[in-house]
């Protein structure tokens, strides 16, 4: 089994790409913001839709639903790609340039992954990549065809119900505004897959590519040390 490496830690030990990041800096991809700049109603998206009776393509949504030259050109780079999320095959349409977390939120519906700082510094967007902890938006849609992504919508117990984690979670109170909480439960479930038994040092180690506004840290330990012991 592969040794267990908290997000973080594998984006400073891999051959980060600094100068690519730097000039994707320079042009930050802010889903929130496209949509605030192509004034774009949810009433005017919805009323596109029906109009057309067409599958909806977020980047109608996010460039324009009446096909603006951006979604032209952003529609003409785009490649359709199957990719496995939750245990199923889903056909997507994905620019070059475009982040998984991106994907998830604005094409596939799966909302759960949440969108904190878009730039791997606060673990909002975590998601299991061939089960290891990845964050999402910092992660190209195009890298990860070949493999297994789970969000936090594919996270369930061996009954159906709450996973482990989300219970032991619960019963510690650990979210408080509940923004951070997603990307909390799908780290602690990578890290007891991989290390059944941690100390809470080791937790502590594996959760801290989590950022919490809320400052709820203990609290989200308590949770993972409990799920540890009630597995
Ligand atoms: S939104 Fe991805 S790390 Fe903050
Ligand atoms: S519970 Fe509010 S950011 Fe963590």
């Amino acid at each position: 089994m592969a040794e267990y490496v908290s997000p973080d830690a594998r984006i400073f030990d891999a051959d980060f790409d600094w100068e690519a990041a730097a000039a994707q800096d320079a042009k930050p991809i802010n889903p929130i913001a496209e949509l605030a700049r192509a004034r774009v109603s949810r009433r005017d998206f919805i009323k596109s839709a029906i109009a057309s009776g067409a599958a909806v393509s977020a980047a109608g949504y996010v460039f324009g639903a009446a096909g603006t030259a951006q979604a032209q050109s952003a529609s003409a780079g785009g490649r359709l790609v199957s990719l496995k999320v939750n245990g199923q095959t889903r056909r997507v349409d994905v620019m070059s340039q475009e982040t998984l977390a991106f994907t998830l939120r604005y094409k596939l519906g799966l909302t759960g992954t949440k969108l904190g700082c878009d730039r791997a510094e606060c673990g909002a967007c975590t998601v299991l990549l061939d089960g290891m902890p990845t964050y999402s938006c910092s992660m190209l849609t195009l890298t990860v065809r070949n493999k297994a992504i789970t969000t936090i919508e594919g996270v369930k117990g061996k009954d159906g119900g709450l996973h482990p984690v989300q219970k032991a979670f619960v019963k510690e109170l650990s979210p408080q505004c509940g923004f951070c909480t997603p990307g909390q439960v799908m780290s602690a479930v990578a890290l007891l897959k991989h290390n059944p038994k941690p100390t809470r040092d080791e937790a502590r180690h594996a959760m801290s590519g989590n950022l919490c506004r809320c400052g709820a840290y203990e609290n989200y330990l308590d949770g993972v040390m409990r799920a540890a012991r009630e597995a």
